[in-house]
């Protein structure tokens, strides 16, 4: 499945979202995304962020509107084709979701494992991905002994492994320090400079600024899209830098 370059991966059209028939998260969304793009995508803790990218990838169905990723509409989409369709986007969560008793190897492997995939197939692509989140020499650990920022690249190179077009990282530097927030997100940089699109969630607007890339900003059920936050020249009274 290719993309075609000039039609968006990612596009919502009037996206209304109520959980339990009262609650409107959504009211009217529309926004898209292209190929190779990054976003981030904030609004304060409760605008509806997480929910947004559940949309994208198909964890959740819109109340009304409609939402198509690499240009199909999911709602018309049949069931048996959407595991092909979750191939294609990569997710990090804030909170890891590693499993415990397995390596860091094992984790990113595991989407692999599961869809069948031959290990001679996948060996070394999960030895490269470890490599190239720095973690060449923890490739045995198991999460229990890694710092919360290695959880976090073991998490990316899992979302990794299946070479996805398309990256929706969630609050991925929330339970990072600030040293390893970094990190991730050069790591998320550096991937869409090879082309992956990547949107990340935050209600940091601190990771956001200086980072110079566009913003989809979620504000009473609708998004808005913002040129990136310039750096404020920062005068510290008597201090030199
Ligand atoms: N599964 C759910 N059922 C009911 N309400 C939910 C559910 N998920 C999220 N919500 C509510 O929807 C709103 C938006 O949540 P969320 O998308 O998690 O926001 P954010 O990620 O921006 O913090 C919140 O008020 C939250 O309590
Ligand atoms: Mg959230």
């Amino acid at each position: 499945m290719q993309s075609d370059p000039s039609q968006p991966i990612v596009s919502f059209d009037d996206v209304h979202l109520t959980y339990d028939g009262e609650r409107d998260v959504l009211r009217g969304t529309r926004m898209s995304l292209g190929t190779g793009d990054f976003r981030f995508l904030t609004g304060p803790s409760g605008a509806g962020k997480t929910s947004l990218l559940k949309l994208i990838y198909a964890a959740h169905r819109p109340t009304s509107g409609s939402v198509e990723v690499f240009g199909h509409d999911l709602s018309a989409m049949p069931a048996d084709e959407m595991p092909k369709l979750r191939r294609r986007i990569g997710v990090v969560f804030q909170e890891f979701r590693l499993l415990d008793h397995l390596t860091a190897f094992e984790n990113v492997a595991l989407p692999m494992r599961v869809l069948g995939v031959s290990p001679n197939n996948y060996r070394d692509d999960v030895v490269e991905l470890l490599s190239w989140v720095g973690l060449a020499h923890r490739i045995d650990a198991q999460p229990t002994v890694l710092s919360g920022g290695e959880k976090q690249r073991v998490a990316l190179a899992r979302a990794l492994v299946s070479k996805p077009d398309l990256i929706l990282a969630d609050e991925p530097t929330g339970n990072v320090d600030p040293v390893m927030g970094e990190k991730i997100m050069r790591l998320l940089l550096e991937l869409n400079r090879l082309g992956t699109a990547v949107v990340v969630a935050t209600h940091d607007l601190g990771l956001v600024r200086g980072l110079k890339q566009p913003i989809l900003r979620l504000k009473d059920g609708q998004v808005n899209l913002h040129a990136p936050i310039q750096d404020e020249p920062q005068a510290v009274a008597g201090a030199a830098q």
